[in-house]
């Protein structure tokens, strides 16, 4: 008997690996995420009654959920050493003259790109992922092998029919992807967290996080590009035969890599990425030039730093140098102030700069900016314009450091700053105007209450104008139509329609009431886990800090701030008026009233945006016609309604998978027919 669910576990686990491998090396999806969880979940219910069998690389550990105090700290077996660099093509001409005149003759040169993240050394044993060390300074490293895990693109366990050595070593860099980081800081700007300034400082505070659950909700992603193993050079001739032979192993390497036979291949290589790396979905900071054999690698050795046998070419951020005007300091809705540096407008990288975020007072100590400083201004990550630096020779004499306000700059009230957090907070939430004008057009956006015919400025106009203090006040604007008439471009028409909109809002569910409160740290997901678990705001409000932090995922400082935002009256009173004006506090079930069985059977994904139709629109419409909607592009999937800006990913996955692309036109089509 335990005999078998020994078996039943070992195999659960290489089938799901595998799926793992097909789904984020291969981007393959083989089996439905449906499918896949209900294996995953049987695993899991089988670990637990038999803890004995669980290996210590399960698929049920790649969620994450151990927390780590501390780091142990590692040696590193081989050193993890550094690559010299230059940002000039003159020195990557006479690195080849140099390899060339050591050995004799021209060799061949393996061009990779340089991926902007950090790198990590991971270990496998019998195939197994053991452990995963940060670079740390080069000798050791911190033990971030549970962090790791939660990384999809890296194997736990290489397929069993792979050629790969007892042990080695193998290196890569972890990453997060542009658009994951750009949607992440969204987030934590949303809720009130201090920002990350680019994809890379996401990626590495990611890694350091003590709990590993938290790290596998920040999708990383990871390539390999180096190996080492005893005897490495009698198994391989060259770092690409090593590059090919590991990608079969299952490790996710970069198909961008190109063997070059000149420095001139080389140096096309540099240009072609220059300009194309724009396109890809991560940055990369340069490209690395290896000598391919490792032959050539050996004779030509190493420095006390770096191989003779490798460089980095590195791309010129785009820099500029400019004079600080002023500082200024803008509260959010949260009542987060942010620096911002007003500078002398400058043109970078093809557009003018005229200002940078200072993200908090950390940044301008950090800088020691000084009233007029000259300073150097980037496009950080190609994004956001950053502050990276000062030119002290022409700071003027006598100038004053930058002093962060200890008030808020806009109603008076003292800052504060929580321990361990880098932002400061105007505390003064309900009576500050930025935060009240934030919290107003926070309420009406469109995935919150979505309130038709209301925008951000007329929310400003009305607020200006004594209709708007409280988000409750919107709800009695209908009572106040004759005095609003008198607005200088608000005619009845607009009225009616914005009337029309706060109605219809009235029907948004419990969970966009409860995100569109504005509450610090309640974003979208986590006003949906607290309105799913609790079920009403009767009972939310009845919970306390340890009862609301006991949601999963939601921890201490989410359900600190909730809790108190449920204590005071203000807030009470507030929510008794939008109660009484019909808003939702409670979590209705759905019922779809079906308006015809046309897409009875049926299953579809909306992916991309399209011009006349919300997705919200769509998915209302497949449902009210009995289709069903799927979250993922599986076998399973009878259409993909695709629309403008759908990823390149997905329409090879349906392509792959025979699944039929339809318009939005298309599927109103089918629903006629
Ligand atoms: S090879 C001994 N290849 O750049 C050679 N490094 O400045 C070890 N990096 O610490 C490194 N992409 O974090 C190599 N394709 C690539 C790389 C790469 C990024 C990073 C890596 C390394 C740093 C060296």
């Amino acid at each position: 008997m335990s005999q078998d669910i020994q078996s039943k576990i070992e195999q659960l686990t290489a089938e799901l690996n595998t799926y793992n491998y097909q789904y984020y090396v291969l981007a393959n999806s083989v089996i439905s995420d449906y499918d896949f969880d209900q294996k995953l979940k049987e695993l899991e219910a089988l670990e637990s009654a038999y803890p004995e069998y669980r290996d210590a690389n399960s698929p049920t550990l790649k969620v994450g959920g151990d927390i780590t105090s501390k780091f142990n700290t590692v040696q590193h077996r081989w050193p993890m050493l550094s690559l010299s660099n230059t940002y000039s093509e003159q020195e990557l001409i006479e690195f080849d003259e140099r390899v060339q005149k050591s050995i004799g003759h021209a060799v061949q040169y393996v061009c990779e790109l340089k991926f902007d993240g950090l790198s990590i050394s991971l270990t496998y044993e019998k195939g197994k992922l053991v452990q995963a060390v940060t670079r740390g300074d080069g000798v050791q490293g911190d033990d971030v092998t549970n962090n790791v895990r939660t990384i999809r693109s890296i194997p736990h366990q290489l397929r069993s029919k792979a050629a790969y050595p007892d042990l080695f070593e193998i290196r890569g860099e972890i990453f997060m992807h542009k658009s994951a980081f750009l949607r992440l800081n969204n987030e934590r700007e949303e809720n009130g967290e201090s920002t990350y300034a680019n994809p890379r400082n996401f990626a590495s505070g990611t890694i350091k996080l003590q709990d590993s659950s938290e790290v596998a909700k920040r999708p990383l992603d990871c390539f390999l590009y180096f190996l080492y193993m005893d005897n490495r050079n009698r198994v391989f001739q060259s770092h690409w035969d090593s590059l090919n032979a590991v990608q079969s192993w299952g490790f996710p390497v970069s198909d961008h890599s190109k063997l070059c036979a000149t420095i001139q291949d080389v140096l096309d290589f540099v240009h072609y990425w220059d300009t194309a790396r724009h396109q890809l979905t991560f940055d990369i900071d340069g490209i690395v030039i290896k000598v391919n054999d490792y032959a050539y690698q050996e004779e030509l050795g190493f420095t006390a730093k770096s191989p003779r046998w490798a460089t980095s070419y590195k791309f010129k951020a785009e820099r500029a140098e400019t004079r600080l005007n002023t500082v200024s300091y803008q509260v959010g809705r949260t009542g987060a102030v942010t620096p911002v540096a007003n500078l002398a407008p400058v043109l970078l990288a093809g557009t003018t700069v005229r200002r940078a975020s200072l993200h908090n007072a950390n940044e301008i100590e950090r800088l020691d900016l000084h009233q007029n400083d000259t300073v150097y201004v980037e496009k950080g990550g190609e994004i956001i314009p950053k502050i990276v630096g000062v030119n002290l020779e022409k700071r003027m004499p006598g100038a004053t450091p930058i002093q962060y306000p200890d008030s808020c700059p806009e109603c008076g009230a003292g800052l504060v700053r929580q321990e361990g957090e880098a932002v400061h907070y105007c505390p003064n939430e309900d009576h500050c105007e930025p935060q009240i004008i934030g919290k107003l057009q926070h309420f009406i956006g469109r995935k919150m209450m979505d309130i038709q015919g209301l925008g951000d400025e007329t929310i400003v106009s009305f607020y200006k104008q004594g209709f708007l203090s409280h988000i409750s006040d919107i709800y009695t604007l209908k009572d106040k139509q004759d005095l609003l008439v008198n607005i200088e471009r608000f005619g009845q028409k607009s009225i009616d329609n914005m009337i029309a909109g706060i109605e219809q809002s009235k029907n948004k569910p419990f969970e966009k009431v409860l995100f569109a409160l504005g509450i610090r740290h309640v974003g979208e997901t986590v006003a949906k886990k607290l309105a799913f678990h609790f079920k009403s705001l009767l009972h939310l409000k009845q919970a306390s800090i340890d009862e609301i932090a006991a949601v999963q995922d939601i921890g201490i400082r989410i359900a600190e701030s909730v809790y108190h935002y449920l204590q005071q009256p203000e807030h009470l009173s507030e929510l008794n008026k939008l109660e009484a004006a019909g808003l939702n506090f409670e979590v209705t079930e759905k019922v779809v009233e079906l308006a015809g069985n046309s897409l009875e059977g049926k299953t579809f994904l909306i992916s991309g945006v399209f011009a006349t139709h919300s997705r919200e629109d769509l998915t209302a419409l497949i449902e009210s016609h009995g289709g069903k909607m799927l979250s993922s592009i599986s076998s399973k999937l009878n259409y993909l309604v695709a629309g403008d800006k759908m990823g390149p990913s997905k329409l090879v996955k349906a392509e792959k998978l025979k699944v039929p692309i339809i318009s939005d036109e298309q599927l109103l089509q089918m629903i006629n027919q």
